[in-house]
């Protein structure tokens, strides 16, 4: 099956759109000229908008992990105290990237297929000696699960010391709610392969002004990730090293879209398409790992039904073209993972949810295909009623 063909529903990369793949392919350009200055600007710009920043919106070529590790190392020094907050594999790996640095990280550990609990993360700083920055992910795409972003921010903002909240937004930024400088949170990372429907290749760094200053004095080793070179660099309208330049392109695609659609439209569309997607895999008979007001409106993850072994399923789903995530860590085999960023509309996310039901009634699990397409559609088209 060839990759254009898929219906790619894992929770990034996603699928890209006709005219992000055309600007993709479009000639190549000197890194260090004015055109690429305008590129840079405009996506920038039009990121600092859909989050809600006045600060630095620094592009980065790399992965998302790369701007993890960069949002560490700009901010702090080996020793700092550090609280971990983890609701699942991100949640481990931001944290891992700490220690591997040298902070001296505690974790907060949250059961898997949860949400943090504000109350809790305001108790749990108060008992304890003050931390220099707390580490949270709005979207745990390992498990399905948002976090109450704002409550635990407002959490944090009151607790002894003024630590730094640092923010893992990989997998929601750009599709769901989001307030970088009204909820006082003073670095955010994601990346070009999420909601922003370009190739992988971009990682984001949004960083505001604690978070600036504090990288004045912070001592962890950088040279690669330095945001002071970043910054001095984007001044000129480049960047301190060669770009994945074509991805920026596609980014640019991506940013206007979202910018022409208008955040809480954008949103709106998100949590419809989610709501739509979350009951038709009910009514396929699986079970969702998240209770309802933790799930996440770009990924959901449901339990492989009880007799069913994963491998067979998710092969006989790919031979159809339907192309889903398996579990991470403990999870593998456990559950899967359908993703709905990004440029997403209801009708691949029917069909995905039929191929789903029709494979599992060819594997002895009956499941009516036809009554969860129609449950979405109807569902879809309430809210998008309700929206207009
Ligand atoms: C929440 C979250 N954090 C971190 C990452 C890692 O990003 P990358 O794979 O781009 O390094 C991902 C990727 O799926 C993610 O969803």
């Amino acid at each position: 099956m060839p990759a254009m063909e898929q219906n790619l529903r894992v929770p990034g990369p996603t699928p890209l759109p006709m005219e992000v793949r055309e600007a993709q392919s479009a000639p190549m350009i000197d890194h260090r000229g004015t055109e690429f200055g305008e590129l840079l600007r405009e996506i920038s710009a039009g990121l600092g908008q859909l989050i809600g920043t006045q600060g630095d919106v620094l592009l980065l070529t790399g992965s998302g992990s790369g701007a993890l590790e960069a949002a560490i190392v700009n901010t702090l020094s080996p020793g700092d105290r550090v609280l971990g907050v983890s609701i699942g594999a991100f949640g481990d790996r931001f944290a891992k990237i700490a220690s591997a640095f040298g902070a001296d990280v505690e974790r907060l550990d949250v059961a898997w297929g949860t949400a943090a609990d504000p109350a809790a993360i305001a108790a749990h700083l108060a008992a304890n000696a003050p931390y220099r920055a707390v580490l949270l992910t709005h979207n745990e795409t390992s498990t399905g699960v948002t976090n109450p972003l704002r409550e635990l921010a407002s959490a944090v903002r009151g607790a002894p010391g003024d630590p730094l909240l640092l923010v893992d937004g990989i997998s929601g930024l750009g599709a769901m709610p989001f307030e970088m400088d009204a909820w006082g949170i003073d670095l955010v990372v994601s990346a070009s392969q999420k909601a922003f429907m370009a190739s992988p290749g971009i990682a984001i760094a949004a960083v505001g002004a604690r978070a600036t200053s504090a990288g004045e004095t912070a001592r962890m080793p950088r040279a690669y990730w330095d945001f002071g070179e970043a910054r001095k660099w984007a001044e000129k309208g480049q960047t301190p090293w060669t770009p994945a330049v074509s991805v920026l392109y596609g980014m640019r695609v991506g940013v206007r879209r979202l910018l022409e659609e208008g955040r809480e439209a954008t949103w709106a569309r998100h949590a419809a398409i989610a709501g739509a997607v979350q009951a038709g895999l009910e009514r396929l008979g699986l079970q969702l790992v998240a209770a309802p007001a933790d799930r996440s409106h770009t990924v959901t993850a449901a339990w492989v039904p009880d007799g069913l072994e994963w491998g067979p399923f998710n092969a006989a789903m790919r031979a159809k073209g339907l192309v889903v995530a398996g579990g991470q860590g403990a999870w593998v085999g456990r559950i899967l993972r359908f993703g709905h960023m990004g440029a997403v509309g209801i009708d691949e996310m029917c069909d995905a949810v039929r191929v789903m039901g029709e494979t599992l009634a060819e594997l002895g699990h009956p499941a009516d295909a036809g009554a969860a397409t129609q449950t979405m559609r109807e569902l879809y088209e309430s809210r998008a009623l309700a929206r207009t």
